[in-house]
């Protein structure tokens, strides 16, 4: 039985989750230490496209799925872009260490593997925008009004400055850094706590786009500081670009017990990853102070950690095994 396989990265958004939503830039990195994979299969004959879910326990039928299944939709939207109709009888296998509603694309990631995995067994690679518009079809079930961010740097795989409406901009850190990553263990929807934040911006549009503003000037001197090298004033950033997520009201009691416990470890810097609520915090870390600060974000009650070095170079051949973690 012939097959193929693909996988997709993670992703964590760097700096300006939310204001993005608002026509602000931000940045967001792959993670290659997680990954959704998906391995095609030829078979059994007669029965169309079926997807089993491992860690789900799902198995999807294309045929009768609902037209909103997520996956289900990417698989759809792949044979469509392939013109391969009518639907041959594929075996799709998907598996993910991504923690799934955590801020690190899980979604995304599964839907960008899907598709991927799909165009080689037709013997094709998709580009990077035309993968990133798939997914983006498929998010759409998920998010409701998503920016966009997640899909497109899952499908080119490289840090992006990203403006909603706007080609991305894919762009290499001069010096590759450090972060840690956390897993709150607190599932929070995106689309809630973006319903959220535009619940509050329609009561006090003026005080939100002030806030967004604010952002956005952080967003700018990142990206400035990434490209210059100067690490060490990410941290800072991060630290401000908290406290606005905090005003935004997105933070969470076990967020910030996170982060001061990231802090009071070495950390030069830290804040929520994505809708926030719950999901993940992220932290600059120097790289011999990684260890122990992954050590103290699980005794402050992180479910997972990891270590993640953006800039380091491209694309791994094959998905990173997770970093040890003490
Ligand atoms: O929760 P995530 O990682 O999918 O990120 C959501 C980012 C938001 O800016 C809050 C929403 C969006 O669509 O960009």
């Amino acid at each position: 039985m012939r097959g193929t396989e693909a996988w997709a990265p993670g992703k964590l958004i760097l700096f300006g989750e939310h204001a993005v939503v608002y026509g602000r830039p931000a940045i967001a990195v792959p993670v290659h230490q997680v990954q959704a994979r998906a391995r095609v299969s030829v078979g059994p004959p007669g029965q169309g496209c079926v997807v089993h879910a491992v860690d789900l326990g799902e198995t999807v039928r294309i045929a009768q799925a609902p037209e909103d299944h997520p996956l289900a939709l990417a698989v759809r939207l792949a044979l469509k872009a392939l013109a391969l109709e009518p639907a041959p009888d594929w075996t799709i296998q998907i598996t993910s260490t991504i923690p799934v509603a955590g801020g690190m694309g899980s979604g995304a990631a599964v839907s960008a593997a899907l598709i991927r995995a799909l165009f080689r067994q037709a013997g094709q690679e998709p580009d990077p925008e035309c993968l990133s518009r798939l997914v983006y079809q498929v998010e759409r079930i998920h998010h409701g009004t998503p920016s966009g961010i997640d899909n497109t740097v899952i499908a080119h795989e490289r840090p992006i400055w990203f403006v909603r409406g706007q080609p991305p901009e894919p762009f290499d850190p001069s010096r590759p850094f450090t972060l840690v990553i956390a897993d709150s263990g607190i599932p929070s929807p995106t689309r809630e706590t973006v319903a959220h934040v535009r619940q509050r911006w329609q009561q006090a549009p003026e005080h939100y786009e002030a806030l967004f503003d604010a952002v956005g000037a952080i967003v700018y001197a990142a990206r400035g500081a990434m490209e210059t090298g100067q690490i060490e004033a990410l941290g800072p950033l991060m630290d401000r670009n908290q406290a606005l997520l905090r005003r935004l009201g997105v933070s969470a009691p076990e967020l910030e017990r996170l982060l001061d416990a990231a802090r009071e470890a070495g950390a030069l810097g830290g804040k929520l990853s994505g809708g926030g609520r719950g999901g993940n915090v992220v932290a600059l870390v120097y790289p011999e102070d990684a260890p122990r600060v992954c050590a103290a974000l699980e005794r402050a009650g992180a479910r997972h950690t990891w270590i993640t070095t953006p800039g380091r170079g491209a694309r791994p051949e094959e998905p990173l095994s997770p970093d040890p973690t003490p």
